[in-house]
């Protein structure tokens, strides 16, 4: 969705939005689109995983009167009262701050919980108190947990896999019985493997694509968990901001407490992936030529395969993938190949 769709679907009604967990990679990219089309928002961060630097460079990608639209919180969302004053007199919020990551989950449980599950309960309860019009919140892929069926489709799911996947459903199950019983809409949107610009590549719960394209470019060894032929449904972050602004501003009452898929619709194996992004940085990057992935073990809590079928967000949000896995992650290592320079 390039910018000028994203105006039209903004014109109109003013809207004050609050994007939660606006210093991290989801949350900022949203952040930047919503400041770009003139919004008022509130960011609501508390830095666990998130980064200053990359509020610093929405300052950079936007105008002046533009960064004045945001007014920026920093504050946890397993505090009520925090959650409470981010609320005030916000039409939409765009529920992203929770803590990623399958392998951090089963190393922590306790944390993951605390803002996954308490937080986003926090928020809910925010929301309704300060009468939220809509409640657009990030659920998982990792919902579907062991069930084997693919596609993946809504509303055949397995049983959980790890913490984090029992928090993200259970965030769905809050969103849930929130309309129900007080009337707050919301819509889920059970991201798959999102990936782009300002992903963070480094750390032991970094996500596959930032990680990799950062160590062959830093001619570190690249490990694969596994046999390489795990597959994932790779989605490049522009189609999830899009996913979000489509289900914020959707009038479609079918649409209403629902969860979506939002993905690519693809499949990738990891030994796929290696070798897309060793072909893709070769040119600029010539020693990784070379370069050979190390095969490990498999992760616990890892889904084996992964393939959405985002026919419903297409059918009732008007979804539309504008960048296939290969389209994204061309722009994703041009952003890396600057970025990770710089950084180094
Ligand atoms: N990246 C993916 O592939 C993916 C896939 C499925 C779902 N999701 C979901 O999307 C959302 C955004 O993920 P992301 O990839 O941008 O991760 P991220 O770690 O970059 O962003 C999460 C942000 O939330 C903030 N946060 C965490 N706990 C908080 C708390 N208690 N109070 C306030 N802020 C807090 C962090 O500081 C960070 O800035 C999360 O809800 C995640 O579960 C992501």
């Amino acid at each position: 969705m390039n910018t000028a769709e994203q105006s039209s679907l903004l014109r109109g009604e003013p809207r004050r939005w609050l994007v939660t967990g606006a210093a991290g990679f989801i949350g900022s990219n949203l952040l930047e689109a919503l400041l770009a089309q003139n919004q008022v928002v509130v960011g609501l961060d508390n830095f666990s995983t998130g980064f200053r630097h990359n509020l610093d460079q929405i300052r950079a990608n936007v105008t002046s009167k533009q960064w004045a639209g945001l007014t920026f919180i920093e504050g946890d969302i397993r505090e009520l009262d925090i959650c409470a004053g981010a609320c005030a007199g916000v039409d939409v919020v765009l529920h992203q701050a929770a803590l990623g990551s399958v392998p951090r989950s089963i190393q922590d449980p306790i944390l993951t919980h605390g803002s996954n599950i308490t937080g986003s309960l926090n928020m809910l309860v925010a929301a309704r108190d300060a009468g939220v019009k809509r409640f657009v919140y990030a659920a998982s892929s990792s919902t579907y947990g062991d069930h084997p069926g693919l596609p993946k489709v809504e509303e055949i799911i397995g049983r959980p896999l790890s913490p984090y996947a029992v928090t993200k459903y259970v965030a769905e199950l809050y969103a849930d019985v929130f309309q129900r019983c007080y009337g707050l809409d919301s819509i889920g949107l059970r991201y798959f493997n999102v990936f782009g610009r300002r992903q963070h590549p480094d750390g032991a719960y970094a996500a596959v694509i930032p990680k990799w394209i950062a160590q062959l470019i830093r001619g570190e060894p690249v490990q694969i968990h596994g046999d390489g032929e795990t597959s994932r449904d790779f989605c490049y972050v522009d189609n999830v901001v899009q996913a979000n602004l489509r289900a914020a501003t959707c009038t479609d009452p079918s649409a209403l407490n629902q969860v979506f898929n939002i993905a690519a619709g693809g499949r990738t194996t990891l030994n796929e992936l290696f070798n897309a992004i060793r072909t893709g940085l070769v040119s600029d990057f010539p020693h990784i030529a070379q370069s050979q992935a190390r095969y490990g073990e498999f992760r616990p809590g890892d889904v084996r395969h992964s393939l959405a079928d985002i026919s419903k967000a297409e059918r009732l949000l008007g979804y539309r993938p504008t960048h296939s896995m290969t389209e994204g992650l061309t722009e994703a290592m041009a952003w890396y190949a600057k970025n990770v320079i710089a950084s180094n």
